[in-house]
């Protein structure tokens, strides 16, 4: 099964496709992710995807597509994968549907968590994450037990870059002029497409989509 988490910054696409590909035992794919890894290691790539990310702007999709072909083939998971914060353009969606069709799969459905714009601001104003092993809390939603410590492993909490009101506020129109117009495209090519209701407790969401994905 293979399958996007579509949505705007913020709406739970990292918290929902974590418990989800736990859950179903697939693959969770996260180009912001796998972008934040090079950052920190250093790599040609996190340096030239950095200024993108500080600004709230997509990286070019050349590089996007060179680093999901990358996990795609060295991944032997043949049970599929939970595509999150990808593809963010028509370009993107395309090259996705070559690489699939490479390997003769296909994708089964686009999910969408549909949250209102006040709530998106909110929660990533309020996000933090662990620097040690990235655990994600929320100061408003999913505090920590102890301010500024991560539960799991007790390192510092830090927050993202560009969780600044400023770049958040870049970011929603990213999604908005570049991300959302890819569900067109998508009905276009008679994907199935769900909505879910975003803006409700985490367990509650991923009740819908576990329901969902297992159907
Ligand atoms: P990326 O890391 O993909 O960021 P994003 O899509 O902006 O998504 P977020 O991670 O901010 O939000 P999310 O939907 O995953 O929400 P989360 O679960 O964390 O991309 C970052 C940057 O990298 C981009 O701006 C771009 O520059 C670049 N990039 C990445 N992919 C790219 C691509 N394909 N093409 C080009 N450039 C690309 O939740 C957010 C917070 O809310 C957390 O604190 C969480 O605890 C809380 N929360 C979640 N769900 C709930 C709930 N139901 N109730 C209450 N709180 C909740």
């Amino acid at each position: 099964m293979n399958i996007i988490l579509f949505g705007p910054p913020g709406a739970g696409k990292g918290t929902q496709g974590e418990l989800a590909a736990e859950r179903l035992d697939l693959v969770r794919l996260s180009t912001g992710d796998l972008l934040r890894e090079a950052r920190t290691e250093g790599t040609d790539l996190g340096q030239k995807a950095q200024r993108y990310m500080d600004a709230g702007e997509l990286v070019p999709d050349s590089v996007i597509l060179g680093i999901v072909r990358e996990v795609m083939e060295a991944q032997s998971h043949r049970a599929g994968f939970i595509f999150d914060g990808f593809p963010r353009t028509e370009t993107q969606a395309a090259g996705l549907a070559d690489m699939m069709d490479e390997v003769g799969t296909s994708l089964d459905a686009v999910v969408v968590l549909d949250v209102a714009d006040e709530t998106l601001v909110r929660r990533l104003a309020g996000r933090l994450s662990c620097a040690k092993c990235g655990v994600v809390y929320n100061r408003h939603f999913e505090p920590p037990r102890e301010e500024g410590k991560c539960d799991v492993c007790g390192s510092a909490l830090v927050q993202r870059a560009d969780d600044r009101e400023e770049t958040v506020r870049r970011r929603l129109e990213v999604y908005r002029e570049q991300t959302a117009p890819v569900l067109d495209w998508y009905e276009g090519a008679g994907v199935a497409i769900h909505h879910i209701a975003g803006d409700r407790p985490i367990d509650a969401v991923q009740a819908d989509l576990t329901a969902l994905l297992s159907a």
